[in-house]
C-alpha cells in the first residue's frame, strides 16, 4: 500500500525522500553529489518497457548510474536476474541495500565512472540497463563510447530509458542510425504518469 512517505509500484516498495529511514540514511551518509539524491521517474519508464520486453530469465545485468538502484532491484526480483549496479558516486550504495533488502533481494555495487568500464569488463554482463544517465553534454561521450564497448564486448541488449533530454536525444538518434535498436518515447499509464525516450539496442 502506498503511504505518504512511500510507494507501491511494479512489486516494489520505494521510498521518498520523506520516509524516516531515508532521512536516517541522510544523516549516516550524506547527499548524493551527481543526482543520485532520489529516485528518478525514468526507472518507471524502463520497469514498464520491460514489462513488454523482458531480459531473458537469470541474466546478467549490468545497471550504469544506478543511483537508489530500483531498476536493478526490480530485474533482480521481476526476472530472477544477477545484477550488478555501477554508479560513480558511491554515496548512493546505502539508498540502494535499503531498497534492495525492502524488497528481498540482492544487488551488487561497484563505484566505477562510465569512463573507466573496460570492454573486458563488459564481457561479464548479457544485458545493460541505465535510467536517466545521459544529462550533461560531457556525458554523451562517455556514455556513446561504454555503449560502443558494449557492443563489441558481445552484451546482447543495452536499454536506456530517459526524461527526454537533448543530449540523451544525441544518442538515441546515432545508436538508432548506426545498430541494431528501437528508438521510441513510451508512456507509463496511471497511476505512475510518467513519460520517456527509450532506446533499446541489440548486439547484431
Ligand atoms: C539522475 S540520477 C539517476 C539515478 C537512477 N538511475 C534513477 O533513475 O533513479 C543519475 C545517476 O548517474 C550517476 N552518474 C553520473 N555520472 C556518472 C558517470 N560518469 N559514471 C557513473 N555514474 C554516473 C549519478 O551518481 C546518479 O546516481
Amino acid at each position: 500500500m502506498s503511504t505518504v512517505h512511500s510507494r507501491q509500484a511494479f512489486g516494489l516498495e520505494i521510498l521518498k525522500n520523506s520516509h524516516p529511514d531515508i532521512r536516517r540514511l541522510k544523516k549516516e551518509s550524506g547527499e548524493a553529489s551527481l543526482h543520485g539524491n532520489k529516485f528518478w521517474k525514468s526507472t518507471f519508464v524502463l520497469m514498464d518497457y520491460l514489462n513488454e520486453c523482458p531480459p531473458d530469465p537469470g541474466s546478467r545485468i549490468l545497471e550504469l548510474g544506478c543511483g537508489w538502484g530500483l531498476g536493478g532491484i526490480y530485474c533482480a526480483r521481476q526476472f530472477g536476474a544477477e545484477v550488478i549496479a555501477l554508479d560513480a558516486d558511491d554515496s548512493v550504495f546505502p539508498y540502494l541495500e535499503h531498497h534492495a533488502r525492502i524488497n528481498g533481494v540482492n544487488v551488487d555495487t561497484i563505484q566505477m565512472r562510465f569512463e573507466e568500464v573496460t570492454t573486458e569488463d563488459l564481457t561479464q554482463f548479457d544485458m545493460i540497463i541505465g535510467a536517466d544517465i545521459c544529462f550533461w553534454d560531457s556525458m554523451v561521450d562517455p556514455l556513446r563510447e561504454l555503449l560502443e564497448r558494449a557492443m563489441e564486448a558481445g552484451v546482447e541488449r543495452a536499454l536506456l530509458t530517459d526524461p527526454g533530454r537533448p543530449t540523451f536525444r544525441q544518442v538515441g538518434e546515432e545508436f538508432q542510425q548506426n545498430y541494431d535498436a528501437v528508438y521510441t518515447d513510451w508512456d507509463v499509464p496511471e497511476p505512475h504518469n510518467a513519460w520517456g525516450l527509450v532506446l533499446d539496442l541489440y548486439n547484431s
